[in-house]
């Protein structure tokens, strides 16, 4: 499919916002498994099916939901994914990441991005576990396509653009900060993208643990690759699902992951949500 071009964005950003009677969020946040409840407590809801915006690609995961949430939070104005596109369902890279141009265009210029992941072994000293927290410090992408691969649109930025400060810093303190005062460990982590839908081998844990990688998921990075070029400043928290492949040697089921996530997701909750009060 042809990549989107400016007047597509603007589409449907001003569809959005009239929608939304013209509000600026203060941040965009993009939910991944387990954490689609979280759009329940926004409060004065606006639910925007994806499947009503022009241009917007529809998400086919099942037990994620394809709508846009717009509503007030610890006294901000969030507008959340409940539901985000993979590669791995067909997509275009670019379509995965179309909605972070959308975001651009609203006004917006933080985002909270969250994912399930595998944990690859150690980070911060210790040993990984199912249900803990990362703060995304970095990404490795190590297959080839990028969202901004094509024809470049001049008004969201440069061709060729800086990837080191998009996992703002300031971002990944504040959520220390809320993790610390509400009592839990929030590790730092390295997040690694593989295109899936298969879970990994082994073989290839083993080589992106060797890369540097803490965590291995089939999300994130390009919408991460485009809110570098758009000037957004991210913050990416992974919810470790399952120890990746290899590691106990125990099989990875989408159930586990999706029990997983669910089972910490008020951890999570209030994590974004303390943050979020605090942006
Ligand atoms: N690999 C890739 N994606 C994932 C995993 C994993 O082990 N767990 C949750 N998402």
């Amino acid at each position: 499919m042809q990549k989107a071009v400016f007047s597509d964005y603007r589409e449907s950003a001003d569809f959005i916002s009239e929608r939304i009677g013209g509000e600026k969020p203060d941040a965009a946040l993009i939910l991944g498994s387990g954490l689609g409840d979280f759009a329940d407590r926004l409060e004065g809801q606006i639910v925007i099916p994806y499947r009503e915006i022009p241009h917007f690609p529809i998400s086919t995961v099942s037990y994620q939901k394809g709508e846009l949430v717009f509503g007030r939070l610890n006294g901000k104005k969030i507008l959340a994914m409940n539901g985000r596109f993979h590669y791995y369902e067909g997509w275009e890279m670019w379509q995965t990441a179309y909605p972070v141009g959308v975001f651009r265009l609203l006004g917006i210029d933080t985002m909270i991005v969250t994912n399930a992941a595998g944990g690859i072994g150690y980070s911060d000293g210790r040993s990984m576990r199912p249900g803990d927290l990362v703060c995304v410090t970095d990404q490795i992408k190590l297959a080839p396509m990028s969202p901004l691969r094509g024809a470049n649109i001049e008004e969201f930025g440069p061709r060729f653009f800086d990837m080191q400060s998009v996992f703002d810093k300031k971002l990944i303190a504040l959520a220390h900060e809320v993790a610390a005062a509400q009592g839990f460990e929030l590790l730092d982590g390295v997040y690694a993208y593989m295109s899936g839908p298969q879970y990994e081998t082994p073989a290839e844990i083993r080589a992106l643990g060797v890369l540097g990688a803490n965590l291995v998921g089939m999300s994130t990075v390009a919408e991460n690759i485009f809110a570098a070029q758009l000037g957004i400043r991210v913050l990416c928290v992974s919810c470790v699902t399952n120890m990746a492949a290899g590691i106990t040697g125990a099989a990875i089921t989408e159930d586990e992951v999706v029990e997983v996530a669910s089972s910490i997701s008020s951890k999570f909750e209030a994590l974004i949500g303390g943050v979020i009060e605090r942006l």
